[in-house]
């Protein structure tokens, strides 16, 4: 319990929360929980709360709170979170914070750390114009910054890559406007709380994963190696 270590990714969309976020949760052996990838994993098996979140994510709005806290919370009482998880995309807003806040506490648990990588708003455009996702497992790739081995086939599981929908221009316009309306509060919620730490998101990939990993080090002492070796380097 006490020991339990869960991480809530925060940034705008394409500043690689979902790229992070698999890094981490593979070197922690903890479970990546991304509300947008559990959304589009709906979508695939046309499951009705699938649908429901197809009309909000299409138009870059947020999915009602009252179905994605449900969702979210389902997936954290599931036995692989006992030791923790590494939240991607939740929560969005003060409102899912809090709700999060409750379902942890009443665990006896709580939020430890809170990356946020920053990313400038020209940036973002390019990351997701250029960004192919798997089918199989939403891993993140960039033709440009981070492309796969073999075009249009995840280095990781071999399924074939695909554009989201949501990432045509207009609609990333819109989803960082939401953004900034409706998450970017959650960075003060979490700094007073002393959880925040700021990553510099216009670093290569390995990078920006070593600061964080640099944090984490402080939670994990198994990680205090590999952050000094990042470190290094660097
Ligand atoms: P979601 O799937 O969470 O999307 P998002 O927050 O908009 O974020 P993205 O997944 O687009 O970006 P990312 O930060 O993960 O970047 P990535 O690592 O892929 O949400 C989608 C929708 O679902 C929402 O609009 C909403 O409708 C709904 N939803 C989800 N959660 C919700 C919630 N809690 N409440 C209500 N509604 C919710 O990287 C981007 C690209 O950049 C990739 O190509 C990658 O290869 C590249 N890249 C990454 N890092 C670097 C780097 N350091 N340098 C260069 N390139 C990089
Ligand atoms: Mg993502």
């Amino acid at each position: 319990m006490a020991d339990s270590l869960f991480i809530v990714m925060v940034g705008a969309p394409g500043a690689g929360k979902g790229t992070q976020a698999d890094l981490i949760s593979a070197r922690l052996g903890l479970p990546k929980i991304a509300s947008g990838d559990l959304f589009r994993d709906n979508l695939q098996r046309q499951t009705e709360l699938g649908q429901l979140a197809k009309a909000y994510m299409d138009r870059g709005e947020l999915v009602p709170d009252g179905v994605t806290v449900r969702m979210v919370a389902e997936r954290l009482s599931r036995p692989d979170c006992t030791q923790g998880a590494v939240l991607d995309g939740f929560p969005r807003n003060i409102a899912q914070a809090q709700a999060l806040e409750a379902i942890l506490q009443e665990r006896g648990e709580a939020v430890r750390l809170v990356p946020y990588i920053r990313v400038s708003e020209a940036e973002l455009l390019d990351r997701l114009s250029g960004r192919w996702m798997c089918r199989a497992a939403q891993h993140a790739y960039h033709e440009r910054h981070n492309p796969p081995k073999v075009p249009g086939v995840c280095d990781l599981d071999g399924s074939p890559l695909y554009q989201r929908d949501d990432d045509r221009p207009e609609t990333v316009r819109r989803r960082i406007q939401v953004y900034l309306e409706q998450t970017a509060p959650l960075l003060d919620y979490y700094r007073q709380r002393g959880l925040l730490v700021e990553i510099n998101g216009e670093q290569p990939i390995e990078k920006v994963y070593s600061e964080i990993v640099g944090y984490l080090a402080g939670y994990r002492h198994d990680l205090s190696e590999v952050a000094g070796r990042t470190r290094a380097d660097a």
